[in-house]
């Protein structure tokens, strides 16, 4: 089939790449034209996993290509995805106004069939938005005709394609027997192993991605407050982790502590649903707790630091590992690690921060503000104390005699909970973990 991505971010990329692998033709268009450029000369914008290597192979074979023309891009294609940013507007509203501006010029150059795709993560409601602008700027005498389809996405970065490849799920919605016919011969070769293709209608597709993503962000925030309390009563957060992980019910997965969610998704989502919830006067009791349980987590491992040092870090050095807001990607939106440097920064302390992937990302925010390292021990070398911001693997076993020699004081704040805590009693460190005891000479 023929494809048009409108939006080549994350999601657009892996999307347009993903559905090219299986032999559809992809043009992929995008506003950015630095971006376009970069991806026409054969390099790939963003840092994810097993995506380069298919970006190449669907280039070379000419089922995948970029341009800034919407017009080019969307003239042969049946199918139109819209994954355009829906980013927090007022009052954390989802900001609308690219998938309806996409819409507008979309409807103003169509002139046969075209199903339309939302990818983007949208409000309950938006699709009838969507079909409105069709139904308003369409010309209908030259043929133009549309389905609007809701297809959420719920890849995760780090793991994008193969989420993709084999997704738990695909959720269309749609009324139009059509579209669903569209649908499911685009996505049957995605779900052979026997995963669902969920249908239903609009509105419900298009609360299934705001209700799937808040239930991981309150499980998050869960166990973060879990972890919390484990600290005040003296419980180890692992144990229970564990024991209430074997119940299937609860599942083992997203049971995790840590400084907070972060991203691009959770926080704008749960934020979203909150405020679509009481713009039809529902009061979303738990989500709001959510939010402000993740605030409050963002903040501490700081507070754990400054409660170490007495209050005062003025002139103390930080070796922070760590950027990304997850590993195995390059986003640092809403990361964590952007909360602490902050932080860090106003009450005087410095930093030398090291990241596999996000560095020069988080170079485009504070500058010199901040210093970086090559590689994870540099950042150590004469360390009043290390902290963890995200748990690439990397980190996880590293040379802790090559530690040793570098940093000034054992003393680690781990955010992610990475070490046996037994190991940093043989070890000699001080170290402060999340909702585990504290390991202290
Ligand atoms: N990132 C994720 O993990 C993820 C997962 C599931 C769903 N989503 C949702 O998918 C949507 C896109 O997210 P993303 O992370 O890919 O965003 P992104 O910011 O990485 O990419 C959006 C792209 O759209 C382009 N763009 C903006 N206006 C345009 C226009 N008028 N025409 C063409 N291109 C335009 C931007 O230049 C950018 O390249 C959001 O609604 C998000 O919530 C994201």
């Amino acid at each position: 089939m023929k494809i048009a991505v409108v939006g080549t971010g994350y999601v657009g990329l892996v999307t347009g790449t993903c559905l090219a692998e299986t032999g559809n033709t992809v043009t992929c268009v995008d506003i950015n034209e630095q971006k376009v450029k970069l991806m026409q000369s054969g390099q790939i914008p963003i840092y994810e996993p097993g995506l380069e290597m298919l970006f190449h192979r669907n280039i070379e074979q000419s089922r995948l290509t970029f341009t800034t023309n919407l017009v080019e891009a969307v003239k042969d294609a049946k199918i139109v995805f819209l994954a355009l940013p829906t980013p927090p507007g007022e009052g954390g509203a989802a900001d609308l106004s690219y998938v309806l501006g996409a819409a507008e010029s979309l409807a103003k150059i169509i002139i046969n069939y075209k199903l339309i795709v939302t990818k983007s993560t949208v409000p309950v409601g938006t699709a009838d938005k969507v079909k409105a602008v069709f139904e308003k700027h369409l010309d209908k005498t030259s043929g133009g005709e549309v389905d609007v389809v809701s297809n959420p996405e719920f890849l995760r970065e780090g793991v994008a394609v193969d989420d993709f490849m084999k997704p738990d799920r695909v959720v269309i919605g749609t009324k139009s027997e059509r579209a669903q016919k569209i649908m499911s011969e685009l996505y049957s070769p995605y779900v052979r192993q026997g995963n669902p293709i969920i249908f239903m209608d609009e509105r419900s597709s298009e609360l299934t991605k705001y209700a799937a993503n808040s239930f991981l962000a309150t499980k998050i925030s869960f166990m973060n407050e879990i972890a919390n309390l484990c600290e005040l009563v003296g419980a180890d957060v692992d144990a229970i982790r564990r024991g209430i992980g074997a119940d299937e019910r609860i599942g083992k997965r997203f049971l995790f502590p840590g400084i907070g969610y972060g991203g691009s998704c959770f926080p704008k989502d749960v934020q979203a649903l909150v405020q679509s919830a009481s713009e039809h006067t529902y009061d979303f009791k738990i989500l709001n707790s959510v939010l402000e349980v993740n605030a409050l987590q963002k903040k501490i491992l700081v507070e754990k630091l400054l409660n170490y040092y007495k209050g005062d870090i003025k002139g103390k050095k930080f070796a922070l590992w760590g950027l990304a807001f997850k590993p195995e990607t390059d986003d640092i939106r809403e990361a964590p690690a952007l909360d602490i440097i902050e932080n860090l920064l106003e009450y005087g302390a410095t930093i030398t921060a090291f990241d596999p992937q996000a560095m020069s990302q988080v170079k485009n925010i504070f500058g010199e503000k901040i210093s970086f390292s090559s590689n994870q021990y540099d950042a150590l070398e004469g360390a009043d104390a290390l902290v963890i911001a995200t748990e690439w693997s990397l980190f996880r076993n590293p040379d802790f005699d090559r530690m040793e020699s570098l940093i000034k004081h054992k003393v680690i704040f781990d955010g992610r909970n990475l070490y046996d805590l037994q190991k940093m009693i043989d070890l000699g460190y001080y170290y402060n973990s999340i909702g585990r005891k504290l390991v202290q000479l």
